[in-house]
């Protein structure tokens, strides 16, 4: 065990992770870090069997006396607070009530109603990226940032001149969940939460006074009518979630994934020819270069698993990015294959905490995707050696130039 060699703030690794996955599994695929203080699981059985198993929870606190809870940390305190209620950050009851108030707004029926507003925004992306001159951009700046944003505030309510705030905030609040993350990262991610959170408070009195067909003025409605329904800070920290959730996993797939399809002429030629592989392809784009890496469980009680004792309080860090790349479920993992079929990746994870916009992300990836294809039909790679950022949790590229 203590000869495991895993370096994840290597230059190495954060170019290209997925060797040292193929490693883990074989070697050592479940062992403590040292480095984090956490237990680092990379097999997709175990990622799935431990994201299904109860005795593992997002969070701690609620199990904890209330003199053994570590005591909010001042100049966390506007970050602490708008994770409070936030559905990631909380386990049943609350998240049964707090998502059966939220959910309607997500599911597959809600969400095909967008269908016409998400193809219009590629539609005009598209069409303004025809008119740069020399027909080569960067396709995160200029297509893949500005569609989920702009999904996700329509659906919240989020006035278009109030919008360039929020990619700003939620790139300084997601620096907080990187484990690798500096003191400069805490601090912008402390003042983005205490500015977002004003914002949103601000916001939800608008809502009051002007309500909206909206999700801001249906959760309002809710606490407003019922406070133990859905608490103020409840509907703050989840229209934050949302905003922050609700956009950087698809900048991301769009960008790694359209990396991997102009990667792949083959894969891009089959895709061309037939643009019914589209839902597919997507789903492949997220197997093969997963945007949330990682995420974390508390062990809730102590218990063994796989021969292992686990200590309550215990954190593991639960690779998805790696069980998407198993050979014991995926045939030729490291093969992108638009046709995989089955293809049960776990980017959304699952379980309790399954993402509650999936369907979302899966109408704007394809409707993304099919419209990139079918307007530029010479799309191309520009940049030679595409970079991503040095983090752990979100990989993401630094920019993707393409011509057309
Ligand atoms: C391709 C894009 C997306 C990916 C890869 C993704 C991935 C994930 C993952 C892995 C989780 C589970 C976290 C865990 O296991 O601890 C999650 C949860 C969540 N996602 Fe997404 N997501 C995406 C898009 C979205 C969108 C568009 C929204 C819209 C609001 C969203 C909202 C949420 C929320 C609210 C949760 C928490 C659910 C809960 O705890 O009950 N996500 N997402």
């Amino acid at each position: 065990m203590d000869e495991v060699v895993f370096d994840p703030s290597s230059a190495v690794f954060l170019a290209n992770p997925y060797p040292t996955y193929a490693r883990l599994r074989r070697q050592a695929p479940i062992f403590y870090y040292p480095g984090w203080d956490k237990w680092i699981v990379t097999r997709y059985h175990d990622v799935d069997a431990l994201l299904r198993d109860r005795r593992l929870g997002r969070v701690i606190h609620h199990r904890l006396r209330p003199e053994d809870r570590p005591p909010t940390d001042p100049a966390h305190a506007a970050f602490e607070a708008i994770q409070k209620g936030s559905l990631l950050e909380i386990e049943p009851p609350d998240h049964t009530r707090v998502r059966a108030v939220v959910h309607q707004a997500f599911t597959p029926r809600h969400v095909r109603m967008l269908a016409v507003r998400i193809e219009e925004l590629c539609t005009r992306l598209a069409t303004r990226l025809e008119q740069i001159a020399g027909r080569e951009v960067d396709l995160i700046k200029a297509f893949a940032e500005p569609l989920p944003v702009t999904v996700i505030a329509d659906l919240l309510g989020v006035p278009e001149d109030d919008r360039s705030n929020l990619l700003p905030w939620s790139k300084g609040i997601i620096g907080m969940f990187e484990p690798e993350r500096t003191l400069e990262m805490e601090r912008r991610a402390e003042s983005a939460a205490a500015e977002f959170a004003a914002y949103i408070r601000q916001l939800m009195c608008e809502k009051r006074s002007r309500p909206q067909d909206d999700l801001i003025t249906r959760m309002v409605r809710v606490h407003d009518a019922d406070p133990e329904r859905l608490s103020e800070g409840e509907v703050v920290a989840n229209c934050i979630l949302f905003l922050n959730a609700g956009h950087e996993a698809v900048v991301n797939v769009i960008g790694n994934g359209m990396l991997a399809l102009l990667q792949h002429p083959q894969e891009m030629l089959r895709l061309r020819k037939d643009p019914s592989l589209c839902s597919s392809a997507v789903e492949e784009m997220m197997r093969f270069d997963t945007p949330l890496q990682f995420f974390e469980r508390y062990v809730l009680e102590e218990m063994e698993y796989a021969g292992i004792k686990f200590e309550k309080g215990a954190v593991m860090c639960l690779f998805y990015a790696s069980a998407n790349r198993d050979p014991d479920v995926f045939t030729e993992p490291d093969r992108f294959d638009i046709t995989r079929d089955p293809n049960p990746h776990i980017a959304f994870g699952l379980g309790l905490h399954y993402c509650i916009g999936a369907p979302l992300a899966r109408l704007e990836l394809t409707t993304a995707v099919s419209t990139l294809l079918s307007r530029f039909p010479e799309l191309r790679l520009v940049t030679t050696r595409p970079e991503y950022h040095p983090k752990n949790v979100f990989r993401y590229l630094k920019e993707l130039r393409v011509a057309f």
